[in-house]
């Protein structure tokens, strides 16, 4: 069966413009996230940015108000942090169903980032590159938030529930959604 030339023709430009027309819109890729965070009941405060590197997502911060000494800080689930003492934020932000670990641990949840240090004055700050984070996908840490804990977080070495899903941390004490910056 012979097709004509013209109808051959047609047929491929019909054919290019569905095609270049159906092509997925190229989003800007995500390089840069932001989280404030506060609290209503104490006067716990910081910044914390997030940054794509070639070699992970670099974490930068400071906090203040803190108590002297170690702290938990975890991303958590949800961003949803309507109530005060962050109560509707979910657990640690976890979608590979992982135990709770350290932030160096390979075994940890991808919110697992360990702990800050505050100095005499209540000031904690802290940078290092995560290899775990994503700012993009299904597994993004955009829209959930980032929690700061009252205590130390064991980083799952004790011999208790409590130790090998949140640490042991303690209280929230203030959080902050995880945004597009
Ligand atoms: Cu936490
Ligand atoms: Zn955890």
């Amino acid at each position: 069966m012979k097709i004509p030339i013209v109808i051959l023709v047609s047929l491929i430009t019909m054919y290019v413009n569905v095609s270049s027309k159906t092509e997925p819109v190229k989003k800007e890729p995500v390089e840069k996230a932001v989280c404030v965070l506060l609290s209503p009941f104490n006067s716990v405060n910081g910044l914390i940015t997030f940054e794509k590197l070639v070699k992970g997502i670099q974490v930068t911060g400071k906090i203040s108000g803190l108590d002297t000494g170690p702290h938990a800080l975890h991303i958590h689930e949800k961003g949803d942090i309507r109530d005060p003492k962050c109560l509707t934020v979910g657990g640690h932000f976890n979608p590979l169903h992982k135990q709770h670990g350290a932030l160096e641990d390979k075994v940890r949840h991808m919110g697992d980032l360990g702990n800050i240090n505050a100095d005499e004055q209540g000031i904690a700050v802290f940078s290092f590159v995560d290899k775990q984070l994503l700012l993009e996908g299904p597994n993004s840490i955009i829209g959930r938030s980032l929690v700061v804990h009252s205590k130390i977080d064991d980083l799952g070495r004790g011999n208790t529930l409590e130790s090998k899903t949140t640490g042991a941390s303690g209280e929230r004490i203030a959080c902050g959604v995880i945004g597009y910056a």
